[in-house]
């Protein structure tokens, strides 16, 4: 530990798995205390697993174990009621808020014109809305400290678009503008927001049977096959990058190595968007 957020406070969403966890523990190997938030369920219309609470539990310990303290607010950053009161757990508990990283998410898929009411409005609902409201709850307690580090975690899906994607392409799209309107609006305050947009990283969101079934366009598509796919997407030669290389990224921005940095999109993208 080198103590890049020695006393600070980190709320983090999503952050029973996958990108999420990853930040909460290299937040917390930098000293952070780290609020953990996830849904910690199944969520309807999201063709694979959840989380699960005892993953949340997970991280806690596995927090806590890094000598910083821990709290796990099961909450879903849909309902208005449930992240305002989790934040406010937070202010209650810990008295401030340094950084806030938004990684909990969905992903769904289908043809841009095949796309059921439910998926749109449910990918809307998490992945953009869901963004907005825990930014929302959070920068009271930035406003107040006059300062504070937004990070949103977006995709390379901000910048492009990808064919069967067209609802997940809006809701990063929207992120993007919804991570610029934050930098903008919070500046004032000495509070900064900014976008870290991965590539294709190794978590369950993406490395699930359902999901390489489509990627492959065949049952049984294995990962061997979804690595030589991936290889083809990626500019360098690795087919994915892990959940820490996208935490580290979100920590340099969330740190004051970052201090003159606001309003930036930041692609950890292995030169995806080169192509
Ligand atoms: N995995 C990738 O390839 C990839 C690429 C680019 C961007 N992203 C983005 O990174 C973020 C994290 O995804 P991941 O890959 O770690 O996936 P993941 O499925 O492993 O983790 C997402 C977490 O968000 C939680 N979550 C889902 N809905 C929620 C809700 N309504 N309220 C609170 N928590 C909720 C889940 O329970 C889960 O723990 C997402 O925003 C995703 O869109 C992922």
């Amino acid at each position: 530990m080198t103590g890049r957020l020695s006393g600070k406070v980190a709320v983090i969403t999503g952050a029973a798995r996958g990108i999420g966890r990853a930040a909460a523990l290299r937040f917390a190997e930098e000293g952070a205390d780290i609020a953990l938030l996830d849904i910690a369920r199944d969520v309807p219309g999201v063709p694979y697993a959840g989380a699960r609470l005892e993953q949340l539990e997970a991280t806690r310990v596995a927090v806590e174990t890094l000598g910083v303290r821990a709290m796990a607010l099961p909450s879903d950053v849909t309902d208005t009621g449930e992240i305002t009161s989790a934040i406010e757990a937070v202010v209650t508990g810990w008295g401030r808020i340094d950084a806030l990283v938004c990684a909990a998410g969905i992903d769904s898929w289908g043809k841009a014109w095949e796309l059921t009411d439910e998926q749109w409005h449910r990918m809307i609902d998490v992945n953009l809305t869901g963004v907005w409201k825990t930014a929302r709850a959070v920068s009271p307690a930035m406003i107040a400290q006059q300062s504070g580090a937004m990070v949103f975690i977006g995709s390379v899906l901000s910048h492009r678009a990808n064919k069967e994607f067209s609802h997940y392409t809006a809701a990063k799209h929207g992120v993007l503008g919804v991570m610029r309107a934050f930098a903008l609006e919070l500046a004032p305050y000495g509070v900064r927001a900014n976008s870290v947009d991965p590539t294709v990283v190794f978590t369950d969101m993406v490395m699930n049977q359902q999901y390489l079934d489509r990627l492959g366009g065949h049952e049984g598509t294995t990962l061997a096959e979804a690595r030589e796919y991936y290889l083809r997407w990626n500019t360098l030669p690795i087919p994915w990058l892990e959940p820490v290389d996208v935490a580290n990224a979100a920590l340099f921005l969330a740190s004051e190595e970052a201090r003159a940095i606001t309003g930036v999109a930041l692609p950890v993208d292995l030169g995806a968007l080169l192509k």
